[in-house]
């Protein structure tokens, strides 16, 4: 069997929570919330993995322990068949190329002093020390047309592209490492519908270009449906379903699935 892109194994993430005293509550001070409570799962090379569940079950939180941006408590996380859980603080460059985030806020996740030729060079730079000036040059212009932009657009800043042009540069610039995983963290949740439709195609042509693989996390169930080739269902920080998601969607297994779907306004 193919080793999987990303494996996490019994991950918990807790936070420290003060406990304000209302009436007559016994308790004070601080309680912890398990925000991530014993998560496992794999991503296989190329494919694509859904997580959906309410505001607040914890896919943000499992995302960027994923990212190492967020410390764990307890559990394993694997890029390929390295332990990166093992290392301390900073991951070394060659893992923390393979695995890179597209965040939902596009207006928020590119620097605007930057121009897009700078934001896209600059993990070339870091991570492709060896690369010249010139064919750095040729690979911002190979990554602008990738997403669908054109190579002309690289002297300007984020602020002259709408919304859904940024998240075509984040994607961009996820790519630019040549990453193996791109952890999307509700990607399309601030686009509008039509614009929505066109980077799911987008990431969906990318997977068949490059073989990259996705953790794609929405609140949008059919979003999540079309895009996945699995798909798990968060709550309270444990997965309660998983599935392909035709099966999870048609025939919910578990209470809060059927919950889910219900909430889906009909159309
Ligand atoms: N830095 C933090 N400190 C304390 N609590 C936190 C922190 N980050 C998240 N939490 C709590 O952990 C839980 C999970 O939050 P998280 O952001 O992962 O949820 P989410 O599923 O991404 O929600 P949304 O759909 O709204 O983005 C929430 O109860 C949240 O309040
Ligand atoms: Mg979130």
């Amino acid at each position: 069997m193919e080793t999987p892109v990303l494996r996490v194994e019994n991950l918990v993430v807790e936070f420290e929570r003060r406990l304000t005293r209302k009436g007559f509550s016994l308790r004070s001070g601080t309680e912890r919330l398990r925000a991530v409570n014993g998560v496992s799962l794999e991503i296989g090379r190329g494919k694509t993995l859904g997580i959906v569940g309410e505001s607040g079950c914890g896919k943000s939180t499992l995302s960027r322990a994923i990212m190492r941006l967020q410390a764990i408590d307890a559990g394993r996380i694997f890029y390929g068949d390295t332990e990166v859980s093992a290392y301390p603080a900073k991951m070394p460059r060659d893992l923390r190329r393979k695995v890179q985030m597209v965040f939902q806020n596009p207006y928020a996740s590119l620097n605007p002093r930057q121009t897009i030729y700078n934001i896209l060079s600059e993990p070339l730079e870091i991570h492709f020390p060896q690369m010249n000036a010139a064919r750095r040059r040729e690979r911002v212009a190979e990554l602008l047309e990738l997403v669908g932009l054109s190579p002309d657009f690289s002297a300007r800043f984020p602020h002259e592209f709408s919304g859904g042009q940024r998240q075509r540069i984040a994607i961009a610039r996820a790519l630019a490492t040549e990453a193996e995983l791109i952890v999307c963290d509700e990607p399309v949740s601030a686009l509008d519908v039509s614009v929505q439709a066109q980077i799911i195609s987008l990431l969906k042509k990318i997977r068949e270009q490059l073989g990259v693989a996705y953790l794609f996390i929405a609140h949008d169930l059919a979003v999540v449906g079309d895009i996945a080739d699995e798909v798990l269902v968060m709550h309270r920080g444990e997965i309660v379903e998983r599935g392909c998601p035709d099966t999870v969607y048609s025939q919910p297994q578990h209470a809060y699935t059927r919950n889910l779907l219900a909430a889906v306004p009909a159309i």
